[in-house]
């Protein structure tokens, strides 16, 4: 059957910072969804990945389907509610449009969705992270669906050697959705000079070239784009279907042991390694670090098994003790170079006030007094 996974998620506010929602503003959501989303979607899921809550549906409407996005755009309208009741901090925070107009696509909530042919076994993993950008992605999708160092898949099952490709967006381009197809491994260098540059060029997507068949949908969306100034980290979700004609689990989950610096953290403004954590985990040190988590699936006929926690695997303890020595060894430098994101990343308008302020108080020295002091 054709089936539609979409995900949603959004920060509408959370306790003590930027940290993690409540219990109730989280039940409020929950609630909304069980009740509304009777007569519309098939199962959901809902988890939270530091302030952000991400609703998992299932459903045969298709991708953007006005009543899905409503029925979460809803939801997180009743979130925010309950979280302006308990004074959370950031109370509506991802929400930028006072009204519903037919998708939530560029309203504030992140939004991963793929329509499938369901396979007779259908796994996959939905992530989601919280302190960063969707730009986070694009070293673990490049190792899991190019790279025979990190996916021997790619060398010994016929069903994936003929290769992927990915559709990448200039996140940068805000007036309509500028996008490149490139074929994974003939246009292996190409792939490699654009998502170097994560905060610009995102993958949006990646396909099975031997069957056409979808693998992989990223929540794209950057919030200063569509606020025109910070209101918050992208913070994406990510839906990657595995085995058979993808890779296996264990290939798309191992580049998260590299705990790569991605932007984010606190302000959002910052390098900080990706750690990958358990479901439904907060964030702590220096507002991040930034955080990953992965819940597991499979569905059939649209119903969803219970999730399987990716990170939770004793395995993974040792890779969050390495993103946290990285961190703190990152932030031994506080704001000098690297530590810090260039100055078209930076979100706050602080910086571009100061450096204004300052200046005209700049002078040019007079060619003798230049050779006076030399
Ligand atoms: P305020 O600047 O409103 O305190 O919020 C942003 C923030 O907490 C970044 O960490
Ligand atoms: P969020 O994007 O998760 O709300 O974080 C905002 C921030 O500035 C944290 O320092
Ligand atoms: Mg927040
Ligand atoms: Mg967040």
């Amino acid at each position: 059957m054709k089936l539609t996974l979409s995900v949603i998620k959004a920060d509408i506010g959370s306790v003590g910072g930027h940290v993690t929602p409540s219990e109730r503003l989280f039940q409020t959501v929950a609630d909304h969804i069980r009740t509304a989303g009777q007569n519309l979607i098939l199962d959901s899921y809902l988890s939270h990945t530091g302030d952000d809550i991400a609703i998992l549906m299932t459903h045969t409407r298709g991708e953007g389907d006005e009543a899905i996005h409503k029925l979460a755009w809803d939801a997180f309208v009743a979130g925010t509610e309950a979280a302006k009741e308990q004074g959370l901090y950031g109370a509506g925070q991802d929400l930028l449009k006072t009204s519903f107009s037919g998708n939530v696509r560029g309203m504030g909530p992140a939004v991963a969705e793929m329509e499938i042919e369901e396979r007779p076994a259908e796994p996959f993993l939905f992530f989601a992270a919280d302190k960063t950008d969707p730009g986070a992605y694009n070293l673990p999708l490049y190792l899991a669906f190019v790279d025979p160092m990190n996916t021997p898949g790619l060398m010994l099952s016929p069903k994936i050697s003929q290769g992927f490709r990915f559709v990448i967006m200039d996140v940068n381009h805000t007036e309509g959705d500028r996008v490149i197809e490139l074929n994974a491994p003939e246009e292996l260098y190409g792939i490699a000079a654009l998502l170097r540059d994560p905060e610009r060029f995102v993958v949006e997507s990646v396909w099975s070239r031997a069957t056409g068949e979808q693998a992989v949908a990223v929540a794209t969306s950057r919030l200063h784009n569509i606020a025109g100034k910070y209101t918050g980290k992208d913070d994406p979700v990510m839906l990657v279907r595995a085995q058979m004609n993808f890779p296996a689990t264990g290939e798309i989950l191992a580049p998260y042991a590299t705990c790569h610096f991605v932007a984010g953290g606190m302000r959002g403004s910052h390098q900080m390694p990706l750690m990958p954590v358990k479901l439904n985990e907060g964030i702590s040190y220096f507002d991040g670090p930034p955080i990953v988590s992965c819940a597991g699936f499979c569905v059939q006929k649209g119903k969803l098994t219970e999730a399987v926690d990716n990170f939770a695997h004793p395995f993974w303890d040792t890779v969050r003790d390495t993103a946290s020595r990285k961190s703190i060894e990152m932030r031994r430098q506080g704001f000098f170079g690297a530590a810090m994101l260039p100055m078209s990343e930076l979100e706050y308008t602080g910086i571009v006030e100061k450096l204004t302020e300052l200046e005209p108080r700049f002078k040019v020295r007079a060619g003798e007094r230049a050779l006076q002091v030399r």
